[in-house]
């Protein structure tokens, strides 16, 4: 039985996505704990209610010159306490420190809203719409110390309609997201996902389009 920890900062709506498909699809896995940097991330509720542990690393309790390195050693050692085989950045709002990066190399995977490598960073759907871009997306990564660049897993793909704002297309993305995560993770779980060498190694039953 494989343990997982998801990271949080806000809504928590893609935590919510992988654990009912969790539960629904029995996965050989189990969510040990939901962890935000906010405590007044709404997803929190959601996961005490299923009867999953969480915590609150507040980043706002650390200050000064080290105040990310400190975050993220604190960190480190609350999701440690779970013994995770992964990690699951899931709207997780920070931008984490090459040895923290390092510590869960190969274990630790992020959903982002666009089409990497285009678009890393914020307000990418914005940025997408301002520069005319016709299609739109989500990609599952692998987390590397360099922001929003680590191994592509998967990505979802959604058209750009004619009436669309910053709104419809997230709310599009975003359901493209609700299935295209728990889908990968369940991949991961499975022993079917790895990275190897800075790229993804995946095996039988992986390759699966989202759009
Ligand atoms: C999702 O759209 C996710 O892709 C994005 O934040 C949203 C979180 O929603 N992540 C990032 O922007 C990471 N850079 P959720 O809290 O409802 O899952």
């Amino acid at each position: 039985m494989k343990s997982i920890v998801i990271l949080i900062s806000g809504r928590g709506s893609n935590m919510e996505a992988i654990v009912r498909a969790c539960a629904a699809e029995e996965w050989p896995a189990r969510i040990a704990a939901v962890i935000s940097n906010r405590p007044d991330a709404a997803g929190l509720e959601f996961a005490a209610q299923h009867g999953i542990a969480t915590a609150v690393v507040d980043h706002k309790v650390f200050s000064g010159e080290r105040r990310r390195e400190e975050f993220d050693a604190a960190l480190r050692g609350v999701i440690d306490g779970f013994a995770p085989d992964l990690v699951v950045l899931a709207g997780f709002m920070r931008i984490l420190t090459p040895a923290f990066t390092a510590h869960y190399v190969g274990r630790m995977l992020n959903i982002h809203p666009s089409l990497l490598p285009a678009f890393t960073g914020l307000h990418t759907h914005a940025r997408a719409l301002e520069m005319g871009c016709k299609f739109v997306g989500a990609t599952v990564h692998f987390v590397t110390a360099e922001l929003d660049h680590g191994a592509i897993v998967a990505q979802a793909v959604a058209p750009v309609l004619a009436d669309d704002d910053e709104a419809s297309v997230s709310a599009r993305v975003l359901k493209l997201e609700h299935q295209m995560y728990p889908a990968a993770v369940r991949w991961f779980v499975g022993g079917r996902l790895a990275q190897e060498g800075g790229r993804v190694r995946q095996l039988d039953g992986v390759s699966q389009s989202f759009s």
